[in-house]
């Protein structure tokens, strides 16, 4: 039995503006889905381009109870699901790139934008937005200023939304209950065996762009540590791999 509402909406701005604007009305684990977006947003203020052409654009909403909860590795946890569905339903062979893109050879086809709202000094909700490329025209791929590319290209076919959400979903809820519970040590190995990056050398943009760093590893809190060229070890928590 699904354990989860979705709200879907036929175009609106953002389904995380949305989920923001309207939490009070919104419960724990709704999901809001729309057809279209007219101003997606990315991480670090970039743009997700969203036309209506049968792609995935949905907030998750959550409104954690417990003090304890992964706050900072709910985006992982998600991308760690989505491989799941990319390998087992598609066949492919999908890489992920830290913290929380889905490459596949290379091409970006999915990005995770995690907002939160505060009350009282606490986290009130948590809004996970994700947004996966399934039917893009060639066009628009061509429009994004970042190598991306969408499934329906990769495998010469139209993708089926609902069905490809469906799985998402189902996988995503089978598991979430025991990820809050344990953390990012549930998903720390295939996490990792998905990194296609580690061992090479990366510009982070949350550091000096213009210097390659080699990234080292994964640690138990998801953050990434990278060498400088003087060996100096430097924990990244926040930023993105520009490879
Ligand atoms: C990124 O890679 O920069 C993150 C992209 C996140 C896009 C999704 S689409 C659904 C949700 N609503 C938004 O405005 N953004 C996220």
């Amino acid at each position: 039995m699904k354990n989860y509402k979705i709200i879907h909406l036929e175009e609106t701005e953002s389904t995380n503006k949305y989920a923001l604007k309207h939490l009070s009305q919104l419960c724990d684990k709704d999901i809001v889905i729309s057809d279209k977006q007219t101003a997606g947003r990315g991480r670090f203020d970039r743009k997700w381009v969203s036309g209506g052409t049968e792609n995935i654009y949905l907030s998750m909403i959550f409104k954690p109870e417990s003090e304890v909860y992964p706050y900072t590795n709910l985006t992982q946890f998600l991308s760690v699901i989505l491989c799941r569905v990319l390998e087992e339903h598609y066949a492919l062979q999908p890489a992920i790139k830290w913290p929380n893109d889905i490459l596949i050879n290379g091409a970006k086809i999915s990005g995770i934008l995690c907002e939160g709202s505060n009350k009282d000094n606490k986290i009130e909700a948590l809004v996970l937005g994700l947004g996966v490329n399934l039917n893009m025209t060639q066009e628009s791929i061509n429009s994004i200023n970042q190598k991306a590319s969408s499934l329906n290209l990769i495998l010469n076919k139209k993708i089926d939304r609902n069905e490809f959400l469906d799985k998402l979903l189902n996988k995503f809820f089978q598991e979430y209950e025991t990820f809050i519970k344990e953390g990012f040590a549930f998903i720390k190995d295939e996490y990792i065996k998905r990194c296609g990056f580690l061992g090479e050398n990366v510009k982070i943009s949350s550091l000096n762009a213009d210097i390659l760093y080699k990234a080292e590893n994964i640690n138990n809190d998801g953050s990434l540590t990278v060498t400088d060229n003087n060996n100096k070890q430097i924990k990244v928590i926040t930023g993105d791999l520009i490879c």
